[in-house]
C-alpha cells in the first residue's frame, strides 16, 4: 500500500479545468479574474462581507497585526496550543505574545484564563494591543466569553481560523468572531491551493487595507509612489483558480472528513487508554485532523510508540501541536497556565485525515494502531 499522509491535498476536475483557463488566460500574476472571483465566491462562502485573498495565513495575520496597530514592544495574547505561525506573525511587529493555556473540553484557548488575564493586565494598565484567538484542528474556540471579555477591555480580537474553514460556532461560519479573520490553503489544509490565504472582516477599510499593503503598499500615481512599506502578499491568479475549485466542494471535504472522525470513534473509541479531542458542545467542527489522546498506562503504549509504529508501517500520524511555551524559541514569552497544552502534547496525535482517505487505509491505519506493540505495565 503506498504511504498513507496526514492531511494531502484533495484535487478534482474543477480545480484542473480552472488552473488551465487560468494558464490559457496569460493572468500569470498575482492580480486577475480569479484571484477576484475567489475573493467574491470565498466572502460569500464565509459569510463574510469582504475578503482579501494573500500568499499565506501567515502573511494574512502579519497584516491583521499591522493594520489593528500592534507596535513594537506591545503585548499580544494568543492560544500557547497552535502552529507557530499564530506566535510568528506577533513577532514580525515587534509584539510580545504572551500564551494562554487552552481548556481541555476544546482544546482551543480557555476563555476563563483569557478574561482573568485580560482583568489582571487592566489592572495594571497594560492591556495588550491584540488577542489572536485560534480554531484548533477545525474547532471553533468558545467565542460568546471570549469577545465578551475582549469587548470589556476594548482589545481588538483576531480570529486565526487557518484550520477551521468551513466549521461552525452556535451556526455562525468560523472566520467571523473577531475584528479579522484569517485562513489558511497550505497544502495540508481542508481545502488548498497549494499555498495561499485569505483576510476577511466585516469592514472593507482593512481588505482594502490588506490588498493595499499586499501590494507594495503603492500610492495611487502613474510612476511608482510610496509612502508606506508595503510587502509582497498578494496571491497568484493560477492558485486562486485553484481555490475556487476546491470551495466548490468544501462542503464534501467537511463531509468526508467528518466521515473519517465517526470512524475512528467507532472503531476505537471503546479502547482503554484512547480518547478523542471532544467535540465541544456548540458543535459545528469540521475534524479537520483527528486527534486522539493516549494513557500509556491504560493503553501499554505511548502516543509515540504508537506514531512510530504506524511510521514503519509508512502511515504518517503526527504528534499534537508542541504549545508555544516550551518552544525554545518562545520560551522567554509571559505564559497564562501552560499545563493543560503540554499534557496533550505529550498524549496526543493527529490521526491520518485526509479526505480522500479510502475504507481500506481507514481499516488498514486502525489495524496497524491496534497492533502496536504493547507492554502490559504501564509504558
Ligand atoms: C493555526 C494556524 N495559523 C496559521 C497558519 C499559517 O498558515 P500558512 O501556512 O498558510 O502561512 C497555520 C497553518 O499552516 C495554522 O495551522
Amino acid at each position: 500500500m503506498p504511504r498513507i499522509f496526514l492531511s494531502p491535498p484533495h484535487m478534482g476536475p474543477a480545480e484542473r479545468s480552472l488552473l488551465l483557463d487560468a494558464f490559457d488566460s496569460n493572468w500569470v500574476a498575482p492580480l486577475g479574474p480569479h484571484v477576484d472571483a475567489f475573493e467574491r465566491e470565498f466572502a460569500a462562502k464565509v459569510g463574510a462581507p469582504h475578503a482579501a485573498a494573500l500568499s499565506s495565513g501567515t502573511a494574512a495575520l502579519h497584516l491583521a497585526l499591522l493594520m489593528l496597530g500592534v507596535k513594537p514592544g506591545d503585548e499580544v495574547f494568543t492560544s500557547t496550543l497552535t502552529f507557530a505561525a499564530t506566535a510568528n506573525a506577533i513577532t514580525y511587529v515587534g509584539a510580545r505574545p504572551v500564551l494562554i493555556d487552552c481548556d481541555r473540553a476544546t482544546w482551543n484557548m480557555n476563555p476563563a484564563l483569557l478574561a482573568e488575564a485580560l482583568d489582571d493586565a487592566a489592572k495594571r494598565g497594560a492591556l495588550p494591543a491584540a488577542v489572536v484567538v485560534v480554531d484548533l484542528y477545525g474547532q471553533c474556540a468558545d467565542f460568546d466569553p471570549i469577545v465578551a471579555a475582549c469587548a470589556r477591555h476594548d482589545v481588538p480580537l483576531i480570529e486565526d481560523a487557518a484550520e477551521a474553514l468551513g466549521a461552525f460556532y452556535k451556526g455562525r461560519p468560523a472566520g467571523n468572531f473577531g475584528a479579522i479573520g484569517i485562513f489558511s490553503f497550505n497544502g495540508n489544509k481542508i481545502i488548498t491551493t497549494g499555498g495561499g490565504g485569505m483576510l476577511v472582516s466585516q469592514r472593507k477599510e482593512w481588505t482594502d487595507r490588506a490588498r493595499f499593503l499586499a501590494t507594495q503598499a503603492r500610492d495611487p500615481a502613474p510612476h511608482y509612489e510610496h509612502t508606506n512599506v508595503g510587502y509582497n502578499y498578494r496571491l497568484s491568479n493560477l492558485l486562486a483558480a485553484v481555490g475556487r475549485g476546491q470551495l466548490q466542494v468544501l462542503e464534501e471535504r467537511v463531509a468526508l472528513r467528518r466521515a473519517n472522525n465517526a470512524f475512528y470513534r467507532s472503531a476505537l473509541g471503546s479502547q482503554p487508554g484512547i480518547e478523542f479531542m471532544p467535540d465541544a458542545p456548540y458543535g459545528g467542527s469540521t475534524s479537520w485532523l483527528t486527534c486522539i489522546t493516549v494513557d500509556p498506562g491504560a493503553f501499554g503504549a505511548t502516543r509515540e510508540q504508537i506514531r512510530l509504529h504506524l511510521e514503519s508501517l509508512d502511515i504518517e500520524a503526527r504528534p499534537v501541536w508542541k504549545p508555544m511555551h516550551l518552544q525554545p524559541v518562545f520560551s522567554g514569552c509571559r505564559t497564562v497556565g501552560g499545563a493543560v497544552a503540554a499534557e496533550l502534547f505529550e498524549r496526543g496525535l493527529c490521526l491520518p485525515s485526509g479526505s480522500s482517505l479510502t475504507d481500506a487505509q481507514r481499516d488498514f491505519i486502525v489495524k496497524a494502531l491496534l497492533a502496536t506493540p504493547r507492554s502490559a505495565a504501564p509504558a
